[in-house]
């Protein structure tokens, strides 16, 4: 059983390690003594202390040891950027980068992608250059989107990755625990930190029955997202289990565990079965499927786990469903969509319809779709919808045009864009109608926020399986049902659609397409990173000064935020994103948003060096070029919203020493203590009514220790000094991040 399996075809020197996990389960099913969920099989089985650690879902916080990483070309940029900073001479975990994110769909396939090339060519060359230096596997643009990559390549039943993209959870498909983190988590890892997750509750959804006619994979998770809504998975791994689980092939499995980021799952997955096997042997890794089979017991619940919730399914009376608009839990079944569209007053032509993406864009998602849009060309009926294809890898689109079914979707009327996730991230230059006019579209897409795909917030956007999107685009109407309504031939007779068929894999097997993937070289020593120095995309970061070992007087306090302080208010996205890996650049929209509790209004605070009112980043760079550290005052849940880590990176870098409020969001916290700053929180929450933005304060920083408060002494304007108490969550290891400038200044120091 002991056998040295690779972890994929690209990588030489990383094993999986089926021994490994079973004897950590063991260790941490001796303590619990109770049947195990497959999620808890998976977390528990990468445990950094497997003898230590404390385990209770939904309390204890895990440390865990992920087998991989991957991040999109978006995130990459300050995640690599922030692992250069610590001096590492390479990545201490496998890792890969992925470039589908900036692309942007105008006109098709190759000329998107010519000029996305031209556009972006110094995030790619940074990043392709940054990947050869520490040992990064890069897949250029063109080679498709990140979460498909990683099923047809990296995924591996029972294994953990963390990904710096929602829609990693795709990878459960094939029964991996894939997690989508923010930047700071995929940093830690590269650099040999132990990830933290808090112990996950599991959410056991049974599947019983078959599929049959026009139900799709797609329909189980449209279903789920309408019974648990967009908050229901919150903080639990959706775990599919039953008879109906063997009905299903992996790529459908993926579509499940891929939107299960739309009810906020830390992340969904399915034990290993035969297809699975099926599709790792079609994915060129037997030796994968075989070395599975041998671990098959470790890779799926045990009999009898218990799950914190649970739900049960019939496919067999499943009906299709569509999703939206503008929030994917709103779940219609297609027999009552149609009174919907009018009871709602939706617009009732379809516009758009889009299939593909990282959600559906498998070679059985595209023979279905190629199917029925078959089914119409053979009655002189191409799509009245313009309609779009979005192929999820090179891999598939190659696959496609050899067997036809792209062909097909040509022929239907459709345009087939790069290999990319284009209109799925805003990045389509939609030209058919106007901003602000309402009008309906319907993508086999996962995410239908306002304004998501094209801009235009009067855009009602819908998700549901890719083969409603070609049926419905042939009708061109939201009214259309596939099931009960016929449709009229080119000659005027009536006829019905057939119920789509298409094979789960392809019979010739796939065509792996053109080769998109750089490996590291051997010999990295002399490749350099590219990095202008006058770029204004890309910056490369020092590292953090080490604390200099006193105690801080007389700080100003920058801003006594009140109110609401999300990461959003910290470091706001939109036109800003451009600068996501310029640090300096970036620091522009430092703390923009919050709300100065001096004078009720945003961006607007007292410089006490001038006396003047001033943007909060310039008052903070001016404060810094004086070599004045300064403090934030933060109200309640300080940093909640998603887990961007330029939050607490922009503070450090404009020379912020502490943020003190009544509480903090934990990962902001923890991204906060990563980057050197000290989070603190009053003892007594009521304090924060006794600071004044103009006061001044010192902190006791020698005072620091685990479980001890910390104090304050606050010097205000007018009046007497007092004091204040201040409590803090750093453990030993945090500590040093504090005294040596960051988590990664430490790893550094520990390398050498
Ligand atoms: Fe890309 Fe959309 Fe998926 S942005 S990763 S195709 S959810």
């Amino acid at each position: 059983l002991d056998r040295k399996v690779r972890q994929n075809i690209w990588e030489e020197n990383n094993f999986i390690n089926y021994k490994k996990m079973s004897e950590n389960l063991a260790i941490v099913r001796s303590r619990l003594n109770r049947p195990l969920t497959f999620a808890e099989k998976i977390l528990y089985s990468h445990l950094d202390d497997p003898e230590g650690q404390e385990i209770e879902r939904g309390v204890s916080y895990l440390r865990l040891r992920p087998d991989r990483v991957a991040c999109q070309d978006a995130t990459a940029q300050m995640a690599i950027l922030q692992f250069m900073s610590a001096g590492m001479p390479s990545v201490a975990n496998p890792t890969t980068v992925h470039c589908d994110h900036l692309i942007e769909a105008q006109v098709g396939g190759v000329k998107d992608l010519e000029r996305a090339v031209n556009i972006n060519k110094e995030v790619y060359d940074f990043l392709a250059s940054a990947c050869a230096k520490y040992n990064i596997g890069f897949w250029k643009p063109g080679s498709g989107i990140i979460h498909q990559i990683l099923l047809e390549n990296y995924a591996f039943p029972g294994g953990l990755l963390i990904g710096t993209d929602s829609h990693t959870p795709n990878a459960g498909g094939l029964g991996m625990a894939a997690i989508g983190v923010g930047g700071a988590d995929a940093v830690d890892v590269m650099a040999n930190l132990p990830w933290e997750l808090k112990a996950p509750k599991v959410i056991g959804v049974k599947l019983t029955g078959q599929m049959s006619g026009w139900t799709a994979p797609k329909d189980i998770i449209l279903k789920v997202a309408g019974i648990l809504t967009v908050k229901g998975g919150t903080g639990a791994i959706v775990e599919y289990h039953g008879p109906g689980v063997e009905t299903l092939s992996t790529t459908g499995a993926a579509t499940i565990c891929n939107m299960g980021a739309e009810i906020g799952a830390t992340t969904s997955v399915f034990a290993f079965n035969q297809n699975m096997e099926a599709y790792l042997k079609a994915t060129k890794r037997s030796d994968i499927a075989e070395y599975a089979r041998s671990y098959a017991h470790e890779l799926h619940e045990d009999k009898g786990a218990e799950y914190d919730q649970l739900i049960e399914i019939n496919l067999s009376e499943l009906e299709p469903h569509i999703n939206g608009p503008f929030t994917p839990d709103l779940a219609t079944p297609i027999s009552k969509f149609s009174e919907a569209v009018k009871a709602n007053g939706w617009p009732e032509e379809l516009k758009v319809g889009l299939i593909g993406s990282c959600t559906n864009s498998s070679y059985e998602d595209m023979s279905r779709g190629a199917s029925i849009a078959r089914d119409a060309l053979s009655h002189g009926l191409k799509a009245k919808s313009a309609f779009v294809v979005t192929p999820g890898s090179e891999q598939i689109r190659a696959t496609i045009a050899r067997d036809g079914q792209l062909q097909t979707f040509e022929e239907f009327g459709g345009v087939v864009l790069a290999n990319a996730c284009g209109p799925c991230i805003g990045q389509w230059d939609r030209r058919d109608v106007k901003k602000g006019e309402a009008n309906s579209i319907l993508s086999s897409y996962n995410r239908n926020f306002t304004g998501r795909n094209d801009g235009n917030p009067a855009t009602h956007s819908f998700v549901t399986s890719p083969d409603l999107v070609v049926a419905m685009s042939i009708a061109g109407s939201m009214h259309f049902n596939p099931l009960t309504d016929k449709l009229k031939d080119k000659d005027g007779n009536e006829f019905m659609l057939q119920a789509p068929t298409g094979d789960a894999l392809p019979n010739k097997g796939y065509d792996p397409g053109q080769d998109t993937y750089q490996a590291p070289p051997k010999d990295r020593n002399t490749v350099d990173v590219k990095v202008s120095p006058t770029s204004d995309r890309l910056q490369v970061l020092k590292p953090f000064n080490a604390w200099d070992g006193k105690d801080a007087e007389d700080l100003p306090i920058l801003i006594k935020c009140q109110g609401k302080t999300t990461t959003d208010h910290i470091s706001m996205a939109g036109p800003w994103l451009k600068y996501r890996g310029h640090l300096d650049n970036i620091s522009n929209n430092m703390l923009i948003g919050a709300i100065n509790a001096a004078n009720g209004e945003a961006n607007k605070v007292k410089n006490v060096t001038t006396g003047d009112f001033d943007a909060v980043p310039a008052v903070a760079r001016d404060y810094k070029a004086k070599g004045i550290r300064w403090v934030v005052i933060g109200d309640w849940n300080y940093g909640e919203g998603s887990s961007r880590e330029h939050a607490a990176l922009e503070p450090r870098h404009l020379g912020g020493l502490a943020i003190i409020t009544r509480s903090f969001a934990r990962i902001h916290e923890t991204n906060l203590k990563k980057q050197g700053m000290l989070p603190l929180t009053f003892s007594d929450p009521a304090d924060y009514d006794k600071i004044n933005p103009d006061d001044k304060v010192d902190l006791k920083c020698t005072e620091l220790a685990v479980g001890k408060p910390f104090t304050m002494n606050v010097h205000p304007k007018d009046g007497k000094p007092f004091e204040i108490k201040l409590s803090h969550t750093f453990n030993e290891a945090q500590i040093e991040w504090f005294k040596n400038g960051s988590a990664l200044n430490t790893m550094a120091k520990a390398n050498k």
